[in-house]
């Protein structure tokens, strides 16, 4: 995550900038930081923790100054620290820049410009950047001549160039003090177009206040801010002609992304939450440890892996049961947080407890941390989001979900973080333990799974249509077999948090023995069907059912000829191995508990016998009063209490 700000024109800037940071600080809360232009010089102030810290530090502090940027950081590279904050600067300080993303390459070139002289000031990779651009200046300046903003440019695409990942860059030099630079690949920046003045920022809200004329910088555009023009070129300098659009949401409407609920907001979110998850960590055909809180662990040493959450994260952690055991060869269990503090666990020295949470604060998910720590000093990883949460404290190791701040009391975009991790973690076992494996289509998979998930997202329109048949139902199952039934009961979990639809998961085969008494005529069973070792299995599980005149959703793969002829409903989502199909289908039921919700609340909300108009995605211009999808009823964010 993390959020930039930056803004050339007449007005002072700082106080711009800083409002703009606190609009951004949901991106991001870390640390703080602004540079600024007074008196021919680069300004820069930056402060651990959240923005409030830096407000504070600068409140009897008058600096004049009209062009300048700001960040507030969601760590990835270096500690939380002063010195990593941003906005960081080349050798002689006379390039400064903010940046949200990850430079995958940043050590290799960090190691190539040490050579010839560089010295760094910090940790993280975004300050080899403000070096590259200096190194790449200093060759495109013909000796004796004074620079240009043309050389300053050219250098910044050079260096832009010769990043791999995904960025946001905004930057500037004081020997050019007319212009911001600003770059993109996949991260988010907007360009806010004003009269007499310009603003970029890494979302909406940041620059509302000043206009609502807006360009959405696309990946490989860079631009040449000034406070009159703008200019966007691609990363070789040729021009590129764009169109503006004026945003039409309020100040509210804004911090979710102009969509009604941060919760869709969030689904959203996904595919790029999980391009940072996998950022870094699939290299050469082989999992790193690094950053997944497993490197230096003689893996062969452990016999056993006790995974510890609760909620949604419980079922992530029942997934990541199954693939350390399929994949990884290591025997694996699963506990919800609030059963494991009760119980009499065997934990021993060959024993690797991971605990998974999002906030890092659920009291359940820590008791049974203590517990574990009581049984045993085992080693300990803390698969967590919230930076600097009491689990960060409690762990010996820490894995970052890095899903950014998750609003919406329904975890989505999280627990995809969370079940990509615990796959990764999964093959990094594999790597030792079962040389056997065919990793490389699991890797290949995973790595495209970002675009795969935005195909996905193409399916919204359908779901969303789909359900409105659903809105009036009492009850659901949803069945999966293997790897898909922790998936059917994230599924549930879903459905039964937002629509406050009683709903149960199950797998497919255990329907017989007793859950199948419920099942009447039209009964919704909602069936995860990816192709595979038990989609036969599954086949006939559905025929059971309609024995019994259910009503089958099947949720299936592209290509599928033959599931339409056994269900009631089909959503076709993008094929994929059965294993990676639990990322694909957990969209699509988060999609689908979204929009029954929503339609649902529609429903309630029209009165009786008006003729039901549910709006599709993208032209809701209001929600229901009826149902509060980010905050459900009798539910809390962070459950801190026993
Ligand atoms: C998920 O949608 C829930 N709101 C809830 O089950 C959550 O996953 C659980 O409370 C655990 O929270 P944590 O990940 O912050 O520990």
């Amino acid at each position: 995550m993390c959020g930039i700000v930056g803004y050339v024109g007449p007005r002072q800037v700082l106080p711009i900038l800083l409002s703009g940071l606190s609009k951004l600080e949901y991106r991001g809360y870390d640390s703080a930081g602004v540079a600024l232009l007074s008196d021919d010089r680069i300004k820069i102030f930056k402060k651990k923790g959240k923005i409030v810290n830096l407000i504070t530090s600068l409140q009897d502090k008058d600096i004049r100054s009209t062009l300048g940027i700001g960040h507030t950081r969601w760590a990835t590279h270096g500690g939380v620290s002063d010195s990593n904050a941003h906005p960081h600067t080349d050798c002689s300080g006379k390039i400064v820049l903010v940046h949200n993303g990850i430079f995958e390459n940043y050590y290799e070139v960090k190691a190539e410009l040490a050579t010839l002289g560089h010295k760094f000031q910090s940790e993280t990779d975004t300050e080899v950047l403000a070096h590259l651009i200096e190194h790449e200046y200093q060759k495109v300046v013909p000796l004796g001549l004074a620079p240009t903003l043309a050389h300053f440019e050219q250098a910044f695409r050079a260096a832009l160039r010769q990043v791999e990942g995904g960025y946001s860059i905004v930057c500037f030099s004081q020997d050019h003090p007319e212009a911001i630079l600003a770059g993109r690949m996949h991260n988010p920046l907007i360009i806010g177009i004003g009269q007499g003045e310009n603003l970029v920022a890494s979302d909406v809200p940041a620059i509302l206040p000043y206009t609502k004329e807006v360009y959405n910088l696309q990946s490989g555009e860079v631009a040449t801010i000034k406070s009159n023009s703008v200019k966007v070129t691609d990363l070789e300098g040729h021009a590129i002609s764009f169109q503006t659009r004026t945003i039409t949401w309020n100040a509210e409407q804004a911090e979710k992304g102009g969509y009604p609920h941060f919760l869709i907001k969030e689904i959203h979110e996904t595919p790029n939450v999980l391009r940072q998850v996998l950022s870094g960590r699939i290299i050469d055909h082989h999992v790193e440890g690094a950053t997944l809180g497993l490197d230096g662990l003689d893996l062969r040493k452990i016999r056993k892996v006790t995974l510890l959450g609760c909620g949604s994260a419980a079922y992530a952690c029942l997934y990541g049961k199954y693939l350390f055991e399929r994949w990884g060869r290591v025997t694996a269990e699963m506990f919800y947080g609030s059963e494991f503090r009760y119980h009499e666990p065997v934990i021993d020295g060959e024993t690797l407890v991971i605990a998974v949470s999002q906030s890092g604060e659920t009291a359940d998910t820590l008791a049974s941390i203590h517990k574990a720590k009581e049984s045993h000093p085992a080693r300990l990883v803390g698969i967590v989001n919230a930076h600097g949460s009491s689990m960060t404290r409690e762990v010996d190791r820490i894995c970052h979900l890095q899903a950014g701040p998750e609003i919406s009391v329904a975890s989505t975009k999280a627990f995809s973080s969370m079940i990509t991790t615990l796959a990764l973690m999964a093959l990094y076992f594999a790597q030792t333990n079962n040389p056997g494996l065919a990793m490389q289509g699991f890797l290949d998979e995973l790595s495209a799974l970002p675009e795969t998930l935005e195909k996905t997202l193409q399916l919204e329109d359908q779901i969303a249509q789909l359900s409105t048949f659903y809105i009036h139902k009492q009850s659901a199952y949803y069945i999966g077999r293997d790897v898909n039934y922790p998936c059917a009961l994230e599924g549930t979990q879903k459905l039964k948090e937002l629509s406050y639809i009683h709903a149960e998961a199950y797998p497919a085969g255990e329907l017989k023995h007793g859950p199948n008494a419920v099942i009447h005529a039209g009964f919704p069973i909602v069936c995860l069907v990816p192709q595979g070792r038990v989609y036969k299995k599954m086949l006939s599980n559905i025929q059971e059912m309609r024995a019994r005149e259910a009503h089958i959703l099947a949720i299936a793969q592209a290509g599928d000829t033959q599931i339409a002829k056994h269900a009631d409903h089909v959503i076709y989502q993008p094929a994929s191995s059965e294993e990676i199909s639990v990322m694909v289908s957990t969209l699509v039921m988060q999609l689908f508990a979204y929009y029954v919700t929503l339609y649902k609340g529609f429903s309630i909300d029209q009165p009786e016998g008006i003729q039901k108009v549910y709006p599709m995605p993208g032209h809701i211009t209001s929600v229901p009063k009826s149902i509060d999808i980010d905050k459900p009823r009798n539910l809390a964010k962070s459950v801190t209490v026993e």
